[in-house]
């Protein structure tokens, strides 16, 4: 059977280099990194030699690279650590957050009483600039703003350079959920005013399970997970020596490669919209994701011109095609409270409808964008036939 990934801002495939790697450094440096036999003092040098690589990447010190099982842990120990340790009494953030990030907040709202409010967003998805320069200017008791870059669901990207700066001048810390830009654009955090960010190796064909926080030398920060000295006491645990270097590589091969590869998805991502658009009358696309500056070059979600009780036969048939993609529904299966992405930004009458992401990655091809138009334009006119049959 064909198959076809379209799910890229879920996980992406690992790159062959970057398990070649992650494989030699499973089969020769066992050791654990704290040891200071010659076993430990090789992996705790691969460790090192990839955190320097990191941070060059992004012009941060070494020490600001904190490694992490991934985004949800970096976003945590960022945020709970702002509020417990920094005295953080509010935090601005937006209703389309990942849950990694809003449930987080939820949670310390209500541990620690904070205040939390959430920044209006356009129609389209946006942040409405002048209400978040409201709030920021707002500040009378110690502040965070928590904005995503780019966001998984609708893609829309967030002029972090300008939220940056806003809170700069107003003394507001500034939080970013980096986990679907980086290793997908250039981020020089030398010259960002961004103060924390989250990152995930598996976003950008590296391995699942490792990621990493950034956050600015003595920034006053502790651990959230308690118990050895590794990462320079920031985060105990014994460290995945192979998934850091399968990260290290993911990242240096996504940034060596980051300008054609970019231009390639981004035509791809050009291409699916308009065969879409050519071959599904009434085919929507949710957020600003139809926007290809201001959306990020590898998301498109879609919203279908069929009754969204049709979304688990839609995706049964996708599934069943061997066309993998996310359901991105107002009512999700095993949940009937949808997706609080779309329920933010899309109008009551597009909520009507299934969505469906699309996520694209450089092994995409146009073969595979033909494949997933004809079996959704296949299904939707199947449906049609039914329908005219039935009344
Ligand atoms: C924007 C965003 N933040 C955080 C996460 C969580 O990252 P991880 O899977 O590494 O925990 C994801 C993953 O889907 C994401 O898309």
């Amino acid at each position: 059977m064909k198959k076809v990934y379209l799910d890229s801002a879920a996980t992406t495939q690992m790159r062959n280099e970057v398990i070649e790697e992650m494989t030699k450094v499973m089969q020769n440096s066992f050791g654990n990194p704290s040891s200071t036999h010659g076993y430990g003092r090789t992996s705790k040098s691969l460790i090192e030699n990839a955190r320097k690589d990191i941070a060059k990447l992004f012009k941060v010190k070494p020490a600001e690279i904190i490694f992490t099982s991934g985004g949800t842990e970096a976003d945590n120990l960022i945020l709970n650590s702002a509020v417990r340790d920094l005295g953080v009494k509010r935090i601005i953030s937006s209703e389309i957050e990942h849950h990694a990030v809003l449930h987080t907040i939820e949670e310390l709202a209500e541990k620690y009483d904070i205040k939390v409010e959430y920044v209006k967003l356009n129609a389209q998805g946006f942040v409405d600039y002048v209400h978040l320069e409201e709030l920021i200017k707002n500040s009378t008791e110690k502040t965070l703003v928590s904005l995503m870059h780019v966001n998984n669901e609708i893609g829309n990207i967030l002029d972090v350079q300008k939220v940056g700066e806003l809170c700069q001048e107003n003394q507001v810390l500034f939080h970013s959920d980096t986990v679907q830009s980086i290793g997908h654009y250039e981020m020089d955090f030398s010259q960002l005013p961004i103060d924390f960010a989250a990152v995930s190796a598996h976003k950008f064909h590296g391995p699942k399970g490792i990621g990493f926080a950034i956050i600015k030398e003595n920034s006053g920060m502790r651990p959230l997970i308690f118990g050895g000295a590794q990462e320079r006491g920031m985060r105990a645990g014994t460290e995945s020596v192979h998934n850091i270097v399968g990260m290290q590589k993911a990242l240096k091969l996504a940034y060596e490669n980051l300008k054609e590869e970019t231009q390639y998805i981004k035509e791809l991502k050009a291409y699916f919209i308009e065969q879409l658009k050519s071959n599904i009358e009434g085919v929507k696309f949710n957020g600003g994701c139809e926007n290809l500056e201001k959306s990020t070059y590898t998301v498109l979600s879609v919203n279908l011109p069929i009754p969204t009780e049709k979304t688990p036969l839609l995706l049964f048939q996708l599934d069943l095609k061997g066309i993998a993609c996310s359901k991105g529904s107002a009512c999700q299966s095993g949940s009937n409270t949808g997706s609080h992405v779309l329920n933010a930004v899309s109008n009551p009458e597009d909520l009507k409808h299934p969505s469906v992401r699309f996520s694209l990655s450089r092994f995409n091809t146009k073969e595979d964008i033909d494949y997933a138009v004809k079996e959704l334009a296949d299904f939707l006119k199947e449906l049609e036939k039914r329908n005219t049959v039935m009344s």
